[in-house]
């Protein structure tokens, strides 16, 4: 282990088994935050020379540094493990090494403490702008099977009974809106966290005149947290926002994957998913298992599970506490495996395949009985009435085809009006948006 940055040369060292404790997987969550602890670390030198703080050469050097740990750490030549405290300690180690005297300057004007906090922002953007592209993605695809697959024929159920007849359109359109609304959420979550926590130090600012909007500007940030003792209390605060934006998108993601896993078993035989989406089983030769829909389908499981876990950490009083370290396991970790799932389904998605003659044989002559009803509406009875009528008519409807149902389904939204433009337009508009 590198000396602590805070050691005091006197002090009375603290127990290794109490430092292993207090770390726990912290370096080695630390590396999702390396390269945005570097960039903020390089705005700071900046910042500090543009008040005298240090000189531009210290500056430059500072930063001519840190491009080559994020270079060496890129290539894995830089390995971040126990031998430090933390990413932030790490920082300074590697700069006190290669520039002595020079790389103890860098820590002039803040703290660990909002060092980590500006870290995390700089990281749950870039996530999160990770998030809002992956349901972009979906969305796109989900639309073009919506526009390709139209008017294919498919039983629509409630209550997994069949209901009515309905089409790949609208099924295909619905999931597409979701991902929309999802895309949506993750980029207003972005813009909603997006301010700078870097110069309000150890919670309480310091006694220099840190040019704070200058280095917020240099990081892309439009705003300031303003209030050093509000920087420290939005920790995990912002990381539940974050989250429930990736749980939105999780959610989504365990229906779609609920209906093909329900729609890929024999009983239904609607769907094929593509084989290199699923696996073998160890004993039965004769199985081909939809493991990747069924993990897609538990991926919400864990980011509800992360969620709760950060939520729980939150009982605390005003400034930093340690305690606050304790919301970034279930923030990385939700993150990077929701994150992993989500860059799956485009593919996914692509290759499934439907047995689009199964589909239309399941829908039975009963499921065109809404229709019914609905046509004596149109000839001027009372809904209750032709509801009735219809009810009693039920083993006269077997001449009817699914296409002439979807092809009068003519609300606004329904399968022959699905509006794709309108979806089209939303994404396009939401994609058009810096
Ligand atoms: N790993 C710490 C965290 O996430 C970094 C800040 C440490 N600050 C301190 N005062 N010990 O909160």
């Amino acid at each position: 282990m590198a000396d602590y940055i805070w050691k005091k040369g006197s002090s009375t060292d603290v127990d290794e088994r109490v430092m292993r404790f207090l770390a726990g997987d912290d370096v080695i969550l630390d590396r999702q935050l390396l390269p945005f602890d570097i960039r903020a670390s390089q705005a700071h030198a900046r910042g500090l020379a543009r008040i005298g703080v240090l000189t531009d050469e210290q500056a430059a050097a500072m930063v001519e540094s840190l491009d080559e740990l994020a270079a060496a750490f890129e290539r894995g030549d830089f390995v971040l493990d126990n031998r430090y405290e933390d990413g932030h300690s790490a920082i300074e180690s590697w700069l006190i090494e290669r520039l002595g005297e020079t790389g103890g300057r860098i820590h002039a004007g803040r703290s660990r403490n909002d060092q980590v906090a500006v870290a995390l922002r700089l990281y749950m953007k870039d996530r999160l702008a990770r998030l809002a592209d992956d349901c972009a993605r979906i969305a796109a695809v989900c639309l073009k099977r919506a526009v390709d697959e139209e008017q294919v024929a498919l039983p629509g159920h409630t209550h997994l009974q069949q209901a009515m007849p309905s089409s790949l359109g609208l099924w295909w359109a619905g999931h597409a809106e979701a991902f929309i609304d999802n895309f949506a959420l993750a980029r207003q979550t972005a813009d909603w966290l997006d301010a700078s926590p870097l110069g309000t130090a150890s919670g309480f600012g310091v006694n220099l005149a840190l040019d704070r909007d200058g280095v917020a500007e240099d990081l892309g940030f439009p705003r300031l947290v303003v209030n050093p003792q509000y920087a420290q209390n939005a920790r995990g605060k912002v990381e539940l926002r974050a989250l429930d934006a990736l749980s939105a998108a999780t959610a989504d993601v365990r229906r779609l994957a609920w209906d093909l896993s329900l729609y890929a078993s024999q009983e239904f035989g609607f769907v094929r998913l593509p084989a290199a989406f699923c696996t073998g089983s160890s004993i039965m030769p004769n199985k081909l298992n939809p493991d990747t829909v069924e993990l897609l389908r538990s991926l919400h499981g864990g980011i509800v599970g992360a969620r709760t876990e950060l939520e729980s950490v939150l009982s605390l009083p005003s400034g930093y506490q340690r305690d606050l370290q304790d919301t970034k396991p279930p923030l990385i970790r939700a993150f990077e495996r929701g994150l992993a799932g989500m860059a799956l389904l485009p593919d996914l998605l692509t290759g499934v395949e439907w047995q689009t003659r199964r589909m239309r044989s399941a829908i039975a002559p009963a499921l065109h009985a809404t229709d019914r009803a609905n046509e004596l509406v149109g000839e001027g009875k009372s809904f209750r009435e032709a509801y009735r009528q219809a009810a009693a008519e039920l083993d006269q409807l077997s001449r009817r085809q699914p296409e002439d149902s979807l092809r009068a389904r003519v609300s606004p939204g329904a399968c022959s009006r699905l509006e794709l433009e309108r979806l089209q337009q939303r994404l396009e508009s939401l994609n058009s948006e810096p």
